[in-house]
């Protein structure tokens, strides 16, 4: 049974959070990545970059269907575009979340067909589908067909005993025949007995030709390419042969760099001038999540990268670590850990 969002619901939903209704760029993307992409770390890449496309963490069409919907799709509107990045394989539940992903203001729906745990695997989500192209190709077919959203594929450059040139082509062509426009390739591929999923994201090797290839074949297609990339230099070598680029963890664990991003990939001017004002930018929405009940220390995880490789980083860490954890602590926390940094 798809339980129904209430519509008042939406409606205050939609009252408060605007989308612009274009067609997102995804020259720069932040990965979906669980735990890591919450509200809290978005916010405050936003913070770092207006352009920069973000991406939820992956939400299964089994937890917005039966679990707490509103909860799953929170988001300021101030993180947009931001894309919502769906698990599950049943068209006709994957339809039914992007219909609510657009009802929410969401800039985009995501299927994840690369993630490569157990867990998601028994119940037929991320990499395994790359073995039912025809599935994945029925699901985005029924997802285009209930909104106007853009509905995009996440996807490696196969799995294990589907790992050939035309197994990988097989799938894109499938699926592009079904509408997709968009594919965001993990240059690796990903194996499904035997790795953990933290060896599925180092282990394969990278294969980034792959996807150059896929590109230079499919030119119509949009390609974005994701997968162990780290600097600008890096950035802009793929960007010779994709549409785009998309990084997971060094954007979270050194968030900085995306402060570089509007001017560098889209000749915008940075809205943070530096990292002690982009964390003071913070503070209300802090503030305002303190007092709706969230802990401290769930949200300033996320800021614990913000002073990577700066003197007196390792002291903000330290302080944050050991005190925002602690009962009561608010942001005070916060303001004390800054002040261990040297403001230039
Ligand atoms: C902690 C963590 C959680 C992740 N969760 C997801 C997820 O929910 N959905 C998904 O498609 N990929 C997920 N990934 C994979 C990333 O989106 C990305 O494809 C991968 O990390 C490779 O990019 P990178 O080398 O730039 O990190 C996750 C990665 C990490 C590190």
């Amino acid at each position: 049974m798809i339980k129904n969002v209430s519509s008042e619901n939406v409606q205050n939903h939609l009252s408060t959070h605007e989308n612009t209704g274009l067609e997102p760029s995804r020259r720069f993307c932040v990965a979906p990545m669980m735990d890591w992409t919450t509200p809290h770390y978005r916010y405050l890449a936003r913070l770092l970059s207006q352009h920069t496309l973000l991406y939820t963490e992956m939400v299964t069409t089994g937890a917005l269907i039966h679990g707490d919907t509103e909860r799953f799709l929170r988001h300021d509107p101030a993180e947009y575009p931001l894309a919502l990045q769906l698990g599950g394989s049943d068209a006709g539940e994957l339809a039914h979340c992007a219909r609510l992903a657009e009802q929410f203001g969401f800039s985009e729906v995501n299927l994840n067909v690369g993630c490569p745990s157990d867990r998601v695997q028994n119940n037929m989500i991320g990499a395994c589908l790359m073995g039912h192209p025809d599935k994945v190709a029925e699901a985005v077919r029924a997802m285009i067909e209930a909104t106007r959203l853009p509905v995009t594929v996440k996807h490696r450059i196969g799995i294990n005993g589907r790992e050939s040139w035309e197994d990988l082509c097989e799938f894109v062509e499938k699926v592009a025949a079904a509408g997709c426009r968009t594919f965001i390739v993990h240059a690796r591929i990903a194996i499904l007995e035997g790795l953990s999923p933290k060896e599925n994201r180092d282990v394969p090797p990278l294969k980034y030709a792959w996807v150059y290839r896929l590109k230079q074949k499919y030119p119509h297609l949009e390609i974005i390419i994701n997968g162990g990339i780290k600097t600008f230099e890096e950035c802009n070598e793929h960007l010779k042969h994709t549409d785009g680029v998309m990084l997971g963890r060094e954007a979270y664990h050194n968030p900085w760099l995306l402060a570089g991003v509007d001017s560098e990939f889209f000749g915008a001017k940075p809205p943070a001038k530096t990292r002690h004002s982009a964390l003071r930018a913070m503070y209300p929405f802090i503030q305002s999540e303190l007092e709706r009940g969230v802990f401290l220390g769930h949200m300033s995880r996320h800021f614990l990268g913000l002073f990577h490789g700066m003197p007196g980083g390792r002291q903000f860490r330290r302080y944050i670590s050991e005190n925002a954890h602690k009962p009561g602590a608010g942001l005070e926390v916060i303001q004390v850990a800054l002040e261990k940094v040297p403001e230039s």
